[in-house]
């Protein structure tokens, strides 16, 4: 099929905000807009205003009431407890309604934070739609992070209700969730007024009486009674939640999403991306707690009546490297969206696809890769085993659904291993050099993208416009900066290269080196430290510390090393993957005191590098190198 995507990008290009209106046609409204796109309002102006509209009506109710009531809305598939559970579109809305007459009576009403520290079970996408039912604003936070990093998000978010578990089950290990929720309250400077706690049989947790409940016992009274609560009308410029993601320091950002533009974006997005037909089933094999679980676990499938999966368990290990296709052939899976990673890991324990002959997989259509670079050699992988199209998107947090990608839904378009694609309608990507001109086809340089963005970003961050401004908006006008490099090929593809700031991506999961530093800081025997991300044939890369101690400390490195281990998964949590760190004599820096970071990556990756003009004592980098040797720590070529 020839693309359609040069005729509905043009489309787009020639009446940006009459597309989008089109768009929202496939949207339940309860009030409609007065004006389509307002560019008076907020930084850079928001879509929709003056509509009214429910998020959780849009991705529920209309779908009961419009013939859906007994396909499968959710399927819960998790190999580390053995279970498995379908829940209709009527079974779903049930829940999520005996799910919003508990936080009622807890107190949540339109506008209150409702923060969300769950493993992958369907009470977590209960909980998600039953704030949107409210009008209430979730803010989900990532299983994987610790205790300090919950509390720094408790703090900024200020929820009146936490929902959380007992306990997460990772392979091999059950993860108490409670104490580290306990543990983030006493931290936090604000405290929740009440938590609802999910009881799981692998680990209960204790209670503590006049603040925590427990969920599953409420919800099954809720549920007996046929409590019913309606659907509350929200403005479309209203948060549906608070996400946070890592910034270049300790304090996350929260980036906030809308109500009426993320559902038109999302709806446009299953159809026309993904290609995905209301029906169908759609499997994001990522967790609730990113952008991408967010978007394409919860909302986007749901909003277009297709079948989501959720599924607790890993690509490899759950119970092996098959996983991924036994749940494809079972739920007839047509499209299959991941992380590169998970698709590398797969690789290193079964390279031939072993596994693969044991299942049907003939359903589906179509592999979506996104969170990190795909990496050609992963990309040919999958496409010769699977025999489907394998697309690369780009895409980030804030911006809550692809900015450049194969629209599959228009067409395919011809694939270039290594590029994102093109645009997706509402985004104009320039590659600008450090002063904002053009570049040339070819020429890297900072990707940016004109104001305004499309319906489904972020209008702000939460409880910080003035953060927002300065971090996205003012270092090139007019634009949004990415802070991603890459380039514009001749035939307008996109080639993402890196970040350009101190973002680093492991598994997947976008990391701030700042943050791992304040904790490496924190530390009594530091003095000071650097952390970078070395490149890593599983995970893309992994952090990796540098310290330099303090004067008289007397304690071996290797103790110190141990406890920098022990302080940073702490502090950040597993997910940070902190394992690699170094105690040195001295960091390489320039004559102005800053730390050359680059050059110690390019060391540690083993690339050629240049020595940098500006350096203080170039000795400094043998130093690190031998360190690096010495550890084991250094990529062989
Ligand atoms: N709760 C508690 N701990 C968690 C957790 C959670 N929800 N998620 C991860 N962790 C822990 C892991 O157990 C691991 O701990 P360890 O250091 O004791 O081994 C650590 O955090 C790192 O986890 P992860 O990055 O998942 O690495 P892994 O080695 O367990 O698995 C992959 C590697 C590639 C299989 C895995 O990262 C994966 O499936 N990635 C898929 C990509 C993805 O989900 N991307 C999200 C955006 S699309
Ligand atoms: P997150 O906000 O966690 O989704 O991470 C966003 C960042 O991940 C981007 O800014 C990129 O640096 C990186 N990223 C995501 N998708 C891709 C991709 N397809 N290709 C290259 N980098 C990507």
């Amino acid at each position: 099929m020839a693309s359609r995507y040069a005729e509905v990008y043009g489309a787009w290009q020639s009446d940006p905000v009459g597309f989008w209106e089109k768009a929202a046609g496939s949207i339940d409204w309860m009030k409609p807009w007065d004006k389509a796109f307002d560019e008076t309002a907020g930084a850079y102006g928001r879509w929709f205003v003056g509509a009214e509209c429910n998020t959780c009506y849009n991705c529920l109710d209309r779908h009961v009431s419009r013939g859906r009531p007994g396909q499968p809305a959710l399927i819960y598939d998790s190999p580390v407890t053995n279970t498995k559970k379908k829940y209709s579109y009527k079974k779903l809305l049930d829940h999520v309604i005996a799910m919003a007459a508990v936080m009622k009576d807890h107190g949540v009403e339109k506008g209150d934070r409702v923060l969300i520290y769950m493993p992958m079970i369907p009470e977590a996408v209960m909980a998600m739609l039953a704030c949107a039912r409210l009008g209430a604003v979730h803010s989900v936070v990532f299983g994987g992070f610790a205790a300090h990093e919950l509390a720094t998000r408790i703090n900024d978010a200020k929820p009146k209700l936490v929902v959380s578990a007992s306990c997460g089950i990772e392979p091999g290990r059950v993860v108490p969730y409670k104490p580290l929720l306990d543990d983030a309250i006493d931290q936090a400077t604000h405290k929740p007024e009440a938590c609802l706690i999910q009881q799981r049989e692998q680990a209960t947790a204790a209670l503590k009486i006049g603040r925590d409940n427990d969920l599953g016992m409420l919800m099954q009274q809720a549920l007996s009674a046929g409590r019913q609560v309606p659907c509350e009308p929200v403005a479309a410029t209203d948060p549906l939640y608070v996400l946070y993601t890592s910034g270049t320091t300790g304090q996350p950002k929260g980036v906030v999403r809308d109500n009426g533009g993320h559902m038109v974006a999302l709806k446009w997005t299953m159809e026309n991306l993904y290609g995905v037909e209301p029906g169908e089933v759609f499997w994001a094999a990522s967790d609730v707690g990113w952008v991408v679980g967010h978007s394409y676990i919860v909302y986007g499938p749901l909003l277009h009546g297709a079948t989501t999966v959720l599924y607790e368990g890993k690509p490899v290990g759950t119970p092996d490297a098959g996983a991924f296709w036994r749940v494809i052939s079972e739920y007839q899976v047509s499209s299959l969206f991941t992380a590169p990673t998970a698709f590398r890991a797969i690789k290193k324990e079964d390279p031939s696809a072993q596994h693969l002959q044991r299942y049907d997989v003939t359903g589906l259509r179509s592999l979506f890769l996104a969170g990190e670079r795909a990496d050609p050699d992963t990309i040919i992988w999958a496409e010769d085993i699977l025999r489907v199209p394998v697309i690369d998107h780009w895409w980030q947090t804030e911006t809550g659904w692809c900015i450049a990608g194969n629209p599959l839904g228009l067409g395919p378009l011809p694939v270039k291993r290594g590029s994102s694609t093109v645009p997706m309608p509402g985004y104009h990507i320039d590659v600008v050099d450090e002063g904002g001109q053009p570049q040339e086809a070819g020429m890297l340089g900072n990707i940016v993208v004109k104001l305004p963005l499309p319906p489904g970003c972020l209008p702000t961050l939460w409880d910080a416009e003035e953060r927002f401004v300065d971090s996205y908006l003012s270092e090139f006008k007019g634009y949004y900066k990415t802070s991603d490099a890459g380039l514009l090929d001749e035939d307008g593809y996109l080639f993402i290269m890196s970040r350009t700031d101190d973002i680093i991506n492991v598994a997947g999961h976008r990391l701030s080196t700042g943050a791992m530093e304040e904790a490496l800081a924190g530390h009594q025997d530091v003095a000071e430290c650097a952390v970078i991300g070395v490149a890593d044939e599983l995970k893309g890369q992994l952090p990796c510390g540098f310290v330099v101690l303090k004067d008289g400390v007397d304690r071996t490195p290797e103790t110190i090393e141990k406890e920098l281990i022990a302080l940073v998964r702490e502090q950040i949590g597993p997910v940070a993957a902190f394992k690699k760190v170094l105690v040195i004599d001295r960091l390489p820096k320039t004559r102005s005191g800053k730390i050359l970071r680059g050059t110690m990556r390019s060391i540690a990756d083993g690339q050629e590098y240049k020595m940098p003009a500006t350096i203080d004592d170039p000795m400094i980098l043998e130093e690190i190198a031998s360190a690096l040797n010495e550890k084991g720590f250094v990529k062989s070529s």
